[in-house]
């Protein structure tokens, strides 16, 4: 619990309204996409990063721990805060705070809606390429925290690609700004980058400059169904390998298609038992010749239908589905162990083929959809409570396969808590220990989001 004279001093940094303890309160912000839940002791709701600065000096002088959150979208339990103390919510800092169509970027605070910088620098002629799933509730703060990839990282990359500066509370309290206006700079360490991903562990993302493209001309979106997965992750495979790289490539199995049609009351795919989903972009002749030969690709490797997005409202609608499955998968089953492995393009193929083996020798129903074209597949074991062991270990095999494949255990979602018993399964000792000095010497009395991406103890 926090100290009554404590309480006194953050309502006198933020404003007594922005102090929230009521019990309502409390559960809004105690759990996060992965629906695990834990209460805080107090929310702040601080408008700026002197306001950031003051609470975590409070918090380094009392001894409380801090957990900063965007919009509670994560995956991976990254802010919930399992060790109670405070949620300091940047939900108030969520301005645009310039569009440079010169220097082709922008300046934003960190509860900025994804997809509403999206449609601002879109009105302008400009594009902020990372497009998480859930654009139109995550924030940017929360997205720089995690590195968020999603559904066009295939062509244009991840958070990480787009992030030229930060304004950083660091966990002592000072505010310090990393990176620079420009494409280039290698003047000392790269910071920038060293939070970008850190899960909210290193420091309060305070500002955000990102770099910006200019939109392209057009888009050409096709959905192909097939009959088995295996002809479908050939034709992805035939995909990348035609030189030709789509802005999207996305991957669904029967049973997520069956949930989406269920969610969403229509059926999309007739029956299929795999759907890929993709898009090209750039000016007109180039999108029109690539996602024809596309179409011929899926084709070739057995499609049973490809159909293509005739206007803007069938092109949303394919992609609104497409958003939707991860909710979808809950009117399955009660619990949903959502992984984010990533393995080498080339590699998705067997990686499919080693996860069908795992859910048959377990007995298990495990989904897989999502971002084939970057060899990053959300693997999903559905269970009831009581199987939840059973799943685990097939997951810790799931992660055996993909390592051995080349992958990583985590392509977007963040460690958080759900991943750190893994992470020993992907790194050694001594580069896990080189982790935890940078957290040591950046925060030396662990007030900020701890008992995150590190086992305690
Ligand atoms: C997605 O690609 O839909 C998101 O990463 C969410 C999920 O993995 O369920
Ligand atoms: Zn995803």
């Amino acid at each position: 619990m926090l100290k009554p004279s404590v309480l006194k001093e953050l309502a006198k940094i933020v404003g007594p309204a922005n102090i929230l303890q009521s019990p309502e309160e409390l559960i809004v912000y105690s759990y996060d996409a992965t629906r695990r839940e834990s209460l805080p002791w107090a929310v702040a709701r601080p408008a700026h990063a002197a306001e950031v600065s003051q609470i975590i000096s409070l918090a380094n002088r009392e001894r409380f721990p801090v957990v900063p959150r965007g919009a509670g979208t994560g995956m991976s339990g990254g802010s919930v805060p399992t060790q109670g103390g405070l949620v300091l919510t940047l939900e108030r800092m969520n301005r645009i705070l310039e569009i440079d169509e010169r220097d082709f970027l922008a300046v934003l605070e960190p509860g900025v809606v994804t997809g509403e910088l999206q449609s601002a620098v879109e009105k302008k002629g400009l594009f902020y390429p990372p497009d998480p799933a859930s654009h139109k509730f995550c924030t940017m703060g929360g997205n720089v925290a995690e590195c968020a990839g999603g559904l066009r990282a295939v062509k244009y990359g991840v958070t990480k690609d787009y992030v030229l500066g930060l304004e950083v509370v660091l966990p002592t309290g000072e505010i310090i700004t990393t990176g620079t206006r420009t494409i280039k700079s290698v003047a000392g360490y790269d910071l920038t980058k060293l939070l970008v991903g850190s899960e909210g562990t290193l420091g309060v993302i305070t500002k955000i400059t990102v770099k910006l493209l200019p939109l392209p001309e057009s888009i050409r979106t096709l959905a192909a169904f097939f009959k088995s997965v295996d002809d479908a992750a050939q034709a992805a495979s035939d995909v990348l390998a035609s030189r030709i790289i789509p802005r999207a490539l996305e991957f669904v199995d029967s049973a997520a298609l069956r949930a989406v049609e269920t969610y969403l009351r229509e059926d999309l795919s007739g029956g299929a038992a795999a759907m890929l989903l993709t898009e090209v972009d750039g000016p007109v002749d180039s999108t029109v010749r690539e996602s024809a030969r596309l179409a011929e690709i899926m084709t070739q490797c057995g499609a049973t239908r490809v159909q293509r997005a005739e206007s803007t409202a069938d092109r949303e609608h394919l992609w609104k589905a497409r958003r939707a499955i991860s909710p979808a998968l809950y009117t399955i089953k009660p619990k949903k162990v959502n992984e984010d492995i990533v393995v080498p393009r080339s590699k998705i193929v067997d990686i499919l083929r080693e996860i069908r083996e795992i859910a048959r020798k377990h007995d298990l129903l495990i989904v897989n959809f999502g971002h084939a074209g970057d060899g990053n597949i959300h693997t999903n074991v559905l269970v009831d409570e009581t199987d939840l062991p059973r799943a685990e270990q097939a997951v810790k095999e799931i992660f055996g396969a993909t390592l051995q494949l080349g992958g990583s255990i985590s392509g977007e979602h963040g460690i958080g808590i759900a991943k750190a018993a893994y992470l020993p399964m992907e790194f050694a000792p001594d580069a896990i220990a080189a982790m935890k000095r940078i957290k040591q010497a950046l925060d030396p009395n662990n007030i900020l989001n701890p008992g995150k991406i590190f086992l305690i103890g």
